[in-house]
């Protein structure tokens, strides 16, 4: 074999390495081309050769090695196009994929009731007091008990016993005395006086499933003239329809609060109620007091009972929610499960 085809022999070698798509380009460069490869080495033997033969075999071997040169950058470029390819499909970023949605909170399952009790009763007419002025936690005895007309040692103050700060400040145990915060201000030269007063309240009760020391009320007040039972009989029917549904009927039964006189207790039934339901079968569940304000309560707020009367409620939010989700333990609703309060998130997260 002459070294002019010995040259050309390396192209193929040469070529024949490269076809391999994972080759080592540096390599192949190395031993065809460097100082020592193969090219070298040929060209190096031809100290014997004629000066023809010389200019011959040089000129191929220049070919030969610019030819493998083309090659080796060939595939460098095809190796790096692969590699590139390759990183920007590891990397890739798909922008039509939905986004990470940061969890929203929602308002408490209570503060829902509230809400949805506030709405109905705003579409009444009815204004809303909760500002701490003339709703505070923190009530004085004489509002939350002597201006309910339940003077000191009235046995009914047994019922509602609280956590006292002082013998004369202490924690409500219900939202009437925002009545008369609200009522003693009243000007009815505007017109009639009617307000509700969500808030907390406290009792000094052991928790249990039933019980809990801190709950909530709705407090409803309407004053007026010729107010009477009747009015309040229609408006406990349509929040109590609002929140449980319109074919749930309400049943009124005497009782006894002392700041209302008639008192009664009022029932809600617990299904629905058609004109084929007999009485007998209707099954009522007790939710709220109300009664037809004391005229005693009425003077002490500085209103004349001959002139004007009123009707008075007090609604439960925590009774409420546990009859309306069926929740059959009141202090689910303030041990801050999430997974308890999520049931209620009113976003559907
Ligand atoms: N304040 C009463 C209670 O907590 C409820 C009530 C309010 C009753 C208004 C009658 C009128 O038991």
């Amino acid at each position: 074999m002459t070294l002019a085809e010995e040259l050309k022999g390396f192209l193929k070698e040469a070529e024949a390495e490269l076809a391999s798509p994972d080759v080592d380009v540096e390599a192949v460069r190395v031993a065809f081309l460097g100082k020592k490869g193969k090219i070298t080495g040929v060209l190096k033997s031809m100290k014997d050769l004629s000066v023809d033969e010389k200019k011959e075999v040089g000129q191929v071997g220049n070919q030969v090695r610019t030819a493998i040169q083309e090659k080796i950058e060939e595939k460098k470029a095809e190796q790096e196009a692969k590699a590139l390819e390759e990183k920007l499909a590891a990397e890739t970023l798909d922008v039509t994929l939905p986004g990470a949605k940061p969890k929203l909170g929602s308002a408490h399952v209570l503060q829902q009731i509230m809400d949805e009790i506030e709405a109905h009763f705003l579409g009444l007419g009815y204004q809303i007091i909760d500002d701490p002025t003339d709703s505070p936690e923190v009530e004085t005895d004489e509002y939350n008990f002597e201006r309910e007309n339940l003077p000191k040692d009235h046995p009914a103050r047994d019922m509602q016993d609280t956590f006292y700060i002082t013998p004369e400040i202490l924690l409500r145990t219900q939202t009437s005395p925002v009545q008369s915060r609200v009522l003693e201000k009243h000007d009815f030269s505007k017109g009639p006086l009617k307000m509700i007063a969500p808030g907390k309240v406290y009792r000094r009760d052991t928790d249990d499933a039933t019980h809990s020391h801190q709950f909530h009320q709705v407090e409803g007040l309407v004053v007026g003239k010729n107010i009477t039972m009747a009015d309040l009989k229609g408006t406990l029917l349509s929040i109590m329809q609002e929140l449980f549904g319109e074919k749930h009927q309400i049943r009124l039964r005497p009782s006894y609060f002392p700041f209302t006189e008639p008192s009664v207790e009022v029932d809600v039934s617990w299904d629905e109620v058609t004109p084929d339901t007999k009485p007998e079968d209707i099954k009522w569940i007790e939710v709220l007091g109300a009664g037809m304000t004391h005229p005693n309560v009425l003077k002490m707020d500085g209103v004349d009972p001959e002139e004007y009367t009123a009707f008075a409620f007090g609604l439960g939010p925590d009774r409420f929610a546990m009859l309306k989700y069926g929740v059959e333990d009141i202090r689910q609703f303030y041990l801050n499960d999430v997974r308890f309060l999520d049931q209620f998130n009113e976003r559907g997260i």
